[in-house]
């Protein structure tokens, strides 16, 4: 079966891309004129949700991109990873600062083929045999662009670590579980397998003041519904438990404010980080 096309979901890389260089986290070539445009246009009414007290979207971008990171430093640093796949990688700084701080890491970004082009033409120059770019779509099961082709490519005998950032929201629960059983079946191609992502429950859209607003910004930027299709903490160790993963632990980004200085806490602390394993700790 083919996976169906969701690039209407691409443009929002180059908003995110912007905050992570407005914020020293990048590098300018990732920085885009759309970016920029994007994030000045979404300006006025993230400036509203903030002024109103609320979660807004440029804290709580800053917050998950801060608690992944924090997860996947440990992971490598434990020994436990040596390999990083970064699926929807947009056009993330990730990959480049990864790099400089553990260069003896392999690190793949992955994204839909037009975006991998983009990318290849903004930072081709830097990358090096053990940072590369490929065009992988999450939703495929099999064939070239699949995740199950992916893992013949690389080495076998590394822990692996699979991120997913910003992409999952815009999945209902059917392709959201589709996604994950490839990541699962993905990482099982080798000796231990990591996945960390971002997350979002529908009892908090309900619940925390401007999470609605926010779901609905972005469902307006991207031209589609996004989606909370789990209610709870529960419900989310137990899909990803259905799946596969054999080990899960769920962050909660409010609870590293001091540690990671993650701004506006109490607004942000509602995105949770996925921390998954193929085997038990
Ligand atoms: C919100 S952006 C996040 C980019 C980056 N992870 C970040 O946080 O800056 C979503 C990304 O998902 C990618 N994407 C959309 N559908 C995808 C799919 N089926 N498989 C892989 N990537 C996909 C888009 O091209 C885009 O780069």
């Amino acid at each position: 079966m083919t996976a169906p096309d969701t690039s209407r979901i691409s443009p929002t890389a180059h908003y995110t891309a912007y905050v992570w260089h407005r914020h020293g986290m990048s590098v300018p070539e990732l920085a885009t004129p759309k970016g920029r445009a994007l994030f000045y246009a979404l300006s006025p009414a993230n400036r509203l949700l903030s002024l109103a007290g609320k979660a807004d979207l440029e804290s709580m971008l800053l917050a998950r991109h801060r608690v992944i990171d924090h997860l996947l430093g440990e992971a490598i640093g434990s020994g436990e990873v040596q390999q990083v796949v970064e699926i929807a990688a947009g056009l993330s700084p990730r990959g480049l600062r990864i790099r400089r701080r553990f260069p003896n890491i392999s690190y793949v970004e992955a994204d839909l083929p037009g975006m991998i082009k983009s990318k290849r033409v903004r930072i081709g120059a830097k990358l090096d045999e053990r940072h590369s770019l490929v065009a992988v779509n999450a939703l495929a099961e099999s064939g070239p662009d699949s995740l199950q082709h992916l893992a013949t490519l690389l080495d076998p005998t590394k822990g692996t670590a699979v991120i997913t950032e910003g992409l999952m929201p815009y999945f209902d629960g059917v392709d959201g579980a589709r996604i994950w059983h490839n990541i699962d079946g993905f990482l099982r191609s080798f000796p231990r397998g990591l996945y960390l992502s971002d997350y979002y429950l529908e009892e908090d859209s309900m619940r925390v003041m401007g999470a609605r607003q926010l779901s609905g910004l972005v469902s307006w930027f991207v031209g589609g519904a996004t989606h909370f299709p789990l209610r709870d903490d529960q419900s989310l160790v137990s899909a990803l438990q259905e799946v596969g993963f054999a080990d899960v632990a769920i962050h909660i980004a409010g609870d590293y404010a001091r540690e990671l200085s993650i701004e506006r806490p109490q607004r942000t602390g509602y995105v949770r980080v996925i921390e998954a394993r193929t085997t038990p700790t």
